[in-house]
Parts: structure tokens; sequence; C-alpha cells
């Protein structure tokens, strides 16, 4: 199958759909990222393990939403590039790329038709929400670089 942009979000919505379905795909998603990194772990000591699950979900719920050009994803991922900028939450850029790698090793967990072009999927539609949260840490990295005239 071609994969034009629908047909990724296709693939990405019914992975996920066989994913809730089969087994706590969020406790494996949560347990691969928070033991990713030391520096992971240590963001989210204050946060307990239900409101964890909760906000992974959530998270996730939201990155799809975006792909989709959902007005409200795209709200929600605004609001969260802010919240998880350099002055407020402080996520760095490197913490996606491990929260995307953790996703991706959790989905052919859960994913009972998994093969690698649903992987693929998986990767596009992720990049695209991380490519726009991370503006959040940069930005101000730019706005902060001082360029010799
Ligand atoms: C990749 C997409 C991500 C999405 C969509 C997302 C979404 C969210 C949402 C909805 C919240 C609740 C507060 C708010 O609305 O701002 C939140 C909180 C938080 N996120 Fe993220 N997040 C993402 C990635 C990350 C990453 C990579 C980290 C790295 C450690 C992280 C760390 C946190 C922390 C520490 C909190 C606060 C927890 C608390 O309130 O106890 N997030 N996130």
């Amino acid at each position: 199958m071609e994969m034009t942009k629908e047909n990724t979000l296709a693939i990405v919505y019914h992975s996920y759909g066989r994913c809730l379905a089969n087994g706590n795909v969020i406790e494996t998603f949560h347990k691969k990222f928070l033991s990713s990194s030391p520096e992971v772990a240590e963001k989210f000591k204050n946060t307990d393990f239900n409101r964890k699950n909760r906000l992974l979900k959530h998270g996730l719920d939201l990155m799809i939403m975006y792909s989709r050009g959902n007005f409200a994803g795209q709200a929600s991922l605004k609001r969260i590039k802010e919240t998880h900028s350099r002055s407020k939450l402080d996520i760095k850029a490197h913490f996606y790329q491990l929260w995307k790698t953790a996703l991706l090793k959790t989905i052919p967990l859960h994913d009972q038709k998994y093969a690698p072009g649903i992987g693929a999927a998986w990767n596009k539609v992720l990049e695209m929400g991380i490519q726009y949260i991370k503006q959040g840490h940069c930005t101000r990295l730019n706005e902060n670089t001082k360029i010799k005239p």
C-alpha cells in the first residue's frame, strides 16, 4: 500500500486500536519510557504512578489527534509546546527521541498484526508532533544565541 498521509494515519489509528485491546499498552510504554534514562525518571519523580499513566495516554492521544489535523489536537499541542519549554518543564529535545523509541518498542508487543510498515507509519505520525513540540525548547535557544553582526 502506498504511504499517503491518509494511509499512514489509518494504519496508526487501527494499530493503536489493536494495542488498546491487547493488554496494557500504556503500562508497557510507561515502563520502557521511564527506564530509558535516569533523567527521564528524575523528571517524573514527583508524579504518581496513576497520573503518569494517564498523562502518557493523554499525550499519545493528542499526538495522534494533532497528526490528523484535528483542531483540538493542534490547540493542545500548542499548549504542551509551552508547558514543556525551556522556561517551564524544560523537556530537552533528546527526551522526545527517548519517548518515541520507547513507544516504537512498545507497539510490536501489543499489536498482533504488527509489521515493519506499521512501525514506519507510527514513526512518521509521532515525528510530526515531536517536531512541533520541540520548537518550544529550540526557539528559546535561538533567541538567546547572540549572533555577531
Ligand atoms: C511527546 C509528546 C508529549 C506529550 C504530547 C506530552 C503531554 C503532556 C501533558 C498533556 C502533560 C500535562 C500537563 C500539560 O498539559 O502540560 C504533560 C506533563 C508532563 N510531561 Fe509531557 N508530553 C510529552 C512528552 C514528554 C517528554 C518527552 C517528557 C520527558 C521527561 C515529558 C515530561 C513531562 C512532565 C515532567 C510533566 C509534568 C508531570 C506532572 O504534572 O506531574 N513529557 N505532558
